[in-house]
Parts: C-alpha cells; sequence; structure tokens
C-alpha cells in the first residue's frame, strides 16, 4: 500500500474532527456515542482552535490522495486541558487511522514521524490517554510509553523523547 504523510493544513480541520471522535475507545458490546460527545469541552479542547503554536498535526494519505489517518500534538494548560495532560511543557498525542486501514503499519509511521517532530520543536517528552483494553496500548509501548497514572477507566502515559 503506497502511503504517503504530509503535514496538516487548515483544510484538514473537519478531518481532525472526523479522527478525535473514531478515536473514541469503544469496548467490546458498548454502543459507541453520539458525535455530539465531541462538544464535551475535555474532549473539544483536543482540536478547537486548530492553527495555534505548538499545534503539529501529520496527515496519512493513501496514493488516490484520499485521507487514512492523521496523529497530531497539542499543548495545553491546567485551565484548558484534555485527557493525558501532564504539564504545560509536554504535548498530548492524538491518532486515528480509519478503519480498513488499520494493522497495517501506518499508525506506526505515524508515531515515529511526530516524535521526531516533537523532539525537532524541542519537546522533551509526549503523553498520551488511552483504555487499557484498548490495543494500541501495544503499540505506544512500543515507542517507549509508560504508564504515568489512571484517570477514570483510562491510563495516562508519557515517552520521554
Ligand atoms: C491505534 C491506531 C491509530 C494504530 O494505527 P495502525 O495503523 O492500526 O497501527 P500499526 O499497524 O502501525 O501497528 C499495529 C498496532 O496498532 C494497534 N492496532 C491495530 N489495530 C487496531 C485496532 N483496530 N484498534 C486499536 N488498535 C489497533 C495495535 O497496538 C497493533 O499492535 P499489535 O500488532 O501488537 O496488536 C489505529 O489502529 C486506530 O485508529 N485504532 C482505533 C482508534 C484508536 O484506538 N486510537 C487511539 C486512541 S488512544
Amino acid at each position: 500500500m503506497n502511503i504517503k504523510i504530509r503535514q496538516a493544513t487548515k483544510k484538514d480541520i473537519t478531518f481532525l474532527w472526523d479522527m478525535l471522535y473514531e478515536a473514541i475507545y469503544v469496548g467490546e458490546g458498548e454502543v459507541r456515542p453520539p458525535r455530539s460527545i465531541l462538544d464535551k469541552p475535555e474532549l473539544a479542547h483536543s482540536v478547537e482552535n486548530w492553527g495555534r503554536h505548538g499545534d503539529h498535526a501529520l496527515i496519512a494519505i493513501d496514493s488516490d490522495d484520499n485521507k487514512v489517518g492523521a496523529i497530531w500534538i497539542r499543548l495545553f494548560s491546567e485551565q484548558n486541558k484534555t485527557y493525558g495532560y501532564v504539564n504545560e511543557n509536554i504535548p498530548i498525542l492524538s491518532m486515528d487511522i480509519l478503519p480498513k486501514y488499520r494493522g497495517k503499519g501506518i499508525g506506526t509511521r505515524l508515531i515515529q514521524e511526530i516524535c521526531t517532530l516533537a523532539k525537532i520543536n524541542g519537546y522533551k517528552a509526549v503523553s498520551l490517554s488511552v483504555d487499557p483494553a484498548n490495543p494500541a496500548l501495544r503499540l505506544y509501548e512500543r515507542f517507549n510509553f509508560k504508564k504515568i497514572g489512571v484517570d477514570g477507566t483510562s491510563w495516562d502515559m508519557k515517552a520521554n523523547l
């Protein structure tokens, strides 16, 4: 599969919202929440007003230029944070790949590239929030994300860069 990765532009913001919704973990036998869940401030903070200083997003595209996934990092503050927050100097990572493209190595490439980008931008670490039942946990552990806390049913994880 010929997948390319490019930097996101303002035209990709709707796609980032789509990806944020798709990234919500729904356990086996659970019902996917309605899209209006994105109105919750703690989720909305991940994408709203995209384009501020420190925002970086990458988009994976197939050979027909269709978007198949995204990864992004963003800085937060105590007053304006989302799940996985550690401090105002550690960006939080979010990602999603469209279902039929999962498990083909695209997420691995996206994490590699975003970690390089984060390092170039001077960040010492990246954090995230994941449900430990989500198979994505294995991917994060391969990239040296370590559990640093528990928030509800999710784990906060951090990888030093
Ligand atoms: C998590 C995700 C972004 C990884 O991207 P990917 O391209 O599928 O990943 P890769 O093929 O590079 O790596 C495979 C790893 O991805 C994860 N993965 C694969 N399919 C997955 C799925 N359907 N759901 C969740 N994670 C999955 C596993 O950790 C897998 O590792 P394993 O082979 O040891 O089981 C992607 O699977 C996805 O979008 N999943 C659903 C949304 C999600 O869970 N987002 C993260 C929220 S914290």
